[in-house]
C-alpha cells in the first residue's frame, strides 16, 4: 500500500472510483499492452479482489479473453469459503480454446479448489437453435444457476480488435462498424455512449441480468482500451474496475 502511494496509484484509484461511481477501483503500475508481467499483476490483483468479496454458497460467473486467462493463472485457493461454484458467463463467442470462458472457468476453479460446471453449446447460434437449446433440461438447469450468480468477472476489449479476433460473420462485422462500436464485453459491443450496437447471440448471462449481481468486476488495462472501458462504464453496470496505470491515466484524461 505504501508503494502504491509513492507511485500515485492511490490517487488514480480514488479519482476514478469517484468519477465512474464505482464501489472500488484497483490500479496496478505499468502498461499491460506492452508488458505480460503487468497483465499478470492485473490478474493477481483481480484474483485477490474476487476473494475479498466472495462469500459462502455463491456462484461466480467468469467471461473469456486473455486478461481473464491471466486472472486464472494467478488464481488463489478459496480458503475458508464454502460451496463456491464457478460457471462460464455465456456460451462460446468464437474465441480460441485458451480464451474461451469454459476453459478459463475450469482453470480458475481448479486453482481455487472450487467446483465448476461448463456450458457446452456451439458458438454463433441461429435463432432456431438458440430457442431449442435453452429448452434442453440440462442446459436450462445450468442457465438458471448462471443467472443466479452473485459475482461476474469479465474483461473489456476494443471493439474492432475483438471482432477481428473472433470468427465474426461478415454481416455482424459490418453492424459493429456501422454502429461505431468502440468497446466490447462478454459478447456485447458498445458505442461511445455505452449503447449496445450488437450482441453475439448465445446463451447464458444477458446484459439485463447484471443489475441483479452484487459484484460485477471488470478487468482491463492498456491505453488501447481506454475508450472501450469508458464506453462500457457509461452503461454503469460494473461495480469494480481492475486496471493498469496507463489505462487509468488515459481514462482520467477522457472523463
Ligand atoms: O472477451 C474478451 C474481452 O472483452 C477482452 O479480451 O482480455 O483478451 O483483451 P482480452
Amino acid at each position: 500500500e505504501m508503494m502504491k502511494d509513492v507511485l500515485g496509484l492511490t490517487f488514480l484509484e480514488t479519482t476514478l472510483k469517484e468519477k465512474l461511481h464505482l464501489d472500488e477501483v484497483i490500479v496496478v503500475s505499468g502498461d499491460s499492452d506492452h508488458s505480460p508481467l503487468v497483465k499478470k499483476e492485473m490478474g493477481r490483483a483481480c484474483a485477490q479482489c474476487i476473494m475479498n468479496h466472495l462469500q459462502d454458497d455463491e456462484v461466480v460467473a467468469v467471461a473469456g479473453g486473455t486478461t481473464l486467462a491471466a486472472v486464472a493463472e494467478m488464481m488463489i485457493p478459496l480458503g475458508h469459503r464454502r460451496n463456491v461454484l464457478f460457471v462460464p458467463a455465456r456460451g462460446g463467442l468464437g474465441e480460441n480454446v485458451e480464451n474461451q470462458a469454459n476453459t478459463i472457468c475450469a482453470k480458475i476453479a481448479e486453482r481455487a479448489h472450487g467446483k465448476y460446471r461448463l456450458l457446452h453449446v456451439p458458438d454463433q447460434l441461429s435463432k432456431e437453435a438458440y430457442e431449442s437449446i435453452i429448452e434442453e433440461p440440462e442446459i436450462k438447469d445450468l442457465l438458471k444457476i448462471i443467472r443466479s450468480a452473485k459475482m461476474l468477472v469479465h474483461g473489456i476489449g476494443d471493439a474492432q480488435t475483438m471482432a477481428e479476433r473472433r470468427k465474426t460473420p461478415k454481416e455482424d462485422f459490418e453492424k459493429i462498424k456501422k454502429g461505431k462500436a468502440v468497446g466490447e464485453a462478454f459478447g456485447y459491443y458498445f458505442n461511445q455512449k455505452g449503447e449496445v450496437v450488437h450482441k453475439v447471440q448465445t446463451v447464458g448471462m444477458q446484459l439485463e441480468d447484471l443489475k441483479n449481481i452484487r459484484n460485477v468486476i471488470a478487468v482491463a488495462g492498456g491505453a488501447s482500451k481506454a475508450k472501450a472501458i469508458k464506453a462500457y462504464m457509461n452503461q454503469s453496470l460494473a461495480t469494480i474496475l481492475v486496471t493498469d496505470e496507463v489505462a487509468a491515466k488515459e481514462l482520467l484524461r477522457e472523463l
